[in-house]
């Protein structure tokens, strides 16, 4: 398989009143075409900063740098502005948690999605609105002609999260990026988005990232996971390997949090001992350092290599280097 988009040594830091805070330390990460690839880890490992920084969502305050951002072969980096417009939103499109940071509570939905479709699309405003309905129609929601003239506020969260959903794949990406897309909803309409989010990807031939700490829809939805902490990648592999056989003390620990001995939906990472690091004094050498119960003093000083274990996965870690020597 061929990889669709391959960042390169992503780092990213933000300048803040605190000082400058490195949010993500060298990420290597590859989406491949047709899979979903999962980016997994505790609040504040910096899984929407790589995803953003990619995206060009970052505010001003964030400076992105990579050795390369390659997308179908070209390098976004070498890209101008302009021309990285054409990419996002049109090649990648990103949908987020919270549904009502993409819609404007005084549009109608309907004007939503004609306003993506013809900024895109040489089309009249009347087959703007046939496509938006069939648009509507293809993410499930009931009677799309009359839910054009409504507003935000008369959709539940579930059919928000349908209508960002298919304003998203208005101009047809090949990547689509979700991040914690279900995060905010109850349990039986996460299934649905998630179940709507599967079919979609499959029927169009996309390639998605999913962001998400919940280990549990990682398993149901991935072909590929990728476990952060700490703005490091400190794990990669596909669904099995990362469930049946974890490398990473810290890929350990997060399926230690999780209810066993079935995996299910909704079962949400559980405290691990000890708390993220502050990204204001993260020690220099492996992030998850103090809180590994294995870490010795090359751990904290040394940022580990990575070491391969198959074809599929790699995880950061000097015991296991040491372990494969
Ligand atoms: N706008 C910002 N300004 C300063 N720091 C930020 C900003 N956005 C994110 N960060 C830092 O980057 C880290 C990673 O954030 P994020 O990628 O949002 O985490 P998550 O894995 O929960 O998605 C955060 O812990 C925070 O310290
Ligand atoms: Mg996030």
């Amino acid at each position: 398989m061929s990889n669709l988009l391959e960042i390169k040594q992503l780092r990213t830091s933000f300048s803040t009143l605190r000082g400058k805070v490195d949010a993500i330390r060298g990420v290597d990460l590859c989406v491949r075409e047709n899979e979903i690839l999962g980016i997994v880890g505790e609040s504040g490992s910096g899984k929407s900063v790589t995803m953003k920084s990619v995206m060009g969502l970052l505010p001003k305050s964030a400076k992105v740098s990579a050795d390369s951002l390659l997308y179908k072969g070209e390098d976004l980096l070498k890209k101008s502005e302009k021309q990285l417009q054409k990419y996002r939103g049109r090649e990648m499109a990103m949908i987020f948690q919270d549904p009502m940071t993409a819609l404007n509570p005084l549009r109608t939905i309907g004007y939503h999605l004609t306003e993506v479709i013809r900024r895109y699309r040489k089309v009249s405003k009347a087959e703007a609105e046939k496509i938006a309905v069939e648009m509507l129609r293809q993410v499930g929601i009931p009677s799309p002609e009359a839910r054009m003239k409504q507003y935000p506020h008369e959709f539940s969260g579930g059919m928000r999260q349908r209508v960002v959903i298919s304003m998203a794949l208005c101009c047809e990406p090949s990547l689509l990026i979700a991040d914690e897309p279900t995060t905010a909803l109850d349990v039986t309409i996460q299934a649905q988005i998630l179940d709507l989010l599967k079919q979609l990807k499959k029927d169009r031939g996309m390639s998605m990232v999913l962001i998400s700490h919940d280990m549990g829809v990682m398993a149901n939805m991935c072909d590929r996971i990728a476990v952060m902490y700490g703005g490091v990648l400190v794990e990669e592999g596909t669904v099995d390997e990362i469930f049946y056989h974890p490398q990473h003390p810290y890929t350990k620990d997060l399926l230690r949090s999780i209810p066993r001995p079935e995996i299910t939906r909704g079962s949400r990472l559980q405290a691990i001992d000890g708390a993220p690091p502050s990204l204001h004094d993260l020690p220099a050498g492996c992030p998850s350092a103090t809180r590994c119960a294995h870490a010795t003093e090359r751990c904290f000083a040394e940022m580990p290599a990575v070491t391969a274990f198959s074809a599929t996965q790699n995880a950061r870690c000097h015991l296991l280097a040491e372990k494969e020597a």
